[in-house]
């Protein structure tokens, strides 16, 4: 468990978004601490995914702030005007964070080996040597190092997306965002998906899972969220969150799920 009094990695002030008229996120505040596990549960439309793509800037926000690591995401505030930071920067603040999806998102045409060498070459400069040895390594800890050479389509949606994983680990990331991993597979291979996410959990990675999966984020988060119409609307430590004590509402959302 985190240090509460330490600065959170993630922090996020009355974040704000909306696509054209319609908003999505409305007035997001929310703080992860360094090696904490957060998850989000909330209904669909309610704006989890939202919220993780614009912690890794694959959706800008119109207003409020987001923090990772003490840094501004997206912006370069002067004077309490905010101004668009360069792609570049933006480059060089995503690639501290990892993020994992519903539909694996792998290059089909690459193998799987080629999937996860491929950032960490072209961002981080590493050597081919350096980075086929790294994703071995990666390969072996998600139990798929039969499958390097291997392209996606051969695998399994279960072994896509350790692959997934193992991908996004190899930038060294500080942070993992994982927007439900495991709704797109079969009972069978969510398993072995939700088994590497725990021994992830385990070497203190700081993770924010949104998941439909309620006996996983029991066992596996420090803390568990509500999202609501774009906001927060509930949060707490997993035994009181899916405890007698919860509230009413929240008892309501969790009986459409179990
Ligand atoms: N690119 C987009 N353009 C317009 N509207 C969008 C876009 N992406 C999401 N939305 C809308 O924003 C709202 C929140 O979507 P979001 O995907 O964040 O919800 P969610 O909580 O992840 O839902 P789910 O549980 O179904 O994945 C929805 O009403 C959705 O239709
Ligand atoms: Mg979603």
């Amino acid at each position: 468990m985190s240090d509460a009094n330490a600065k959170p990695l993630v922090s996020a002030v009355d974040l704000h978004k909306q696509f054209g008229e319609t908003p999505v996120l409305r007035g997001v505040n929310l703080q992860v601490h360094a090696g904490e596990i957060l998850c989000i549960i909330g209904p669909s439309g309610s704006g989890k995914s939202t919220f993780l793509r614009c912690i890794n800037q694959l959706e800008t926000y119109q207003a409020g702030r987001l923090y990772v690591g003490g840094e501004l995401i997206g912006y370069q505030e002067t004077g309490g005007r905010l101004r668009s930071i360069s792609n570049r920067q933006v480059v060089l603040q995503r690639r501290r964070i990892g993020m994992v999806f519903q539909q694996f998102n792998l290059f089909w045409h690459m193998t799987v080996k080629e999937n996860i060498i491929e950032a960490p070459i072209r961002v981080l400069g590493q050597s081919p040597a350096q980075a086929n040895e790294n994703a071995m390594r990666l390969l072996e800890r998600v139990g798929l190092a039969a499958k390097a050479d291997a392209y996606p389509m051969k695998l399994s949606g279960g072994q896509q997306q350790r692959a997934a994983i193992a991908r996004a680990l190899a930038m060294n990331p500080d942070l993992m965002l994982f927007d439900e991993p495991t709704s797109a597979l079969d009972p069978e291979t969510t398993g072995e998906v939700l088994s590497v996410i725990s021994e992830l959990a385990s070497t203190g990675m700081t993770m924010i899972i949104v998941t439909h999966e309620m006996g996983f984020a029991r066992q596996i988060a420090d803390r568990v969220v509500l999202m609501e119409e774009g906001q927060i609307r509930h949060e707490a430590p997993p035994d009181q969150f899916f405890g007698e004590q919860a509230p009413a509402r929240l008892r309501a959302f969790l009986s459409t799920i179990h």
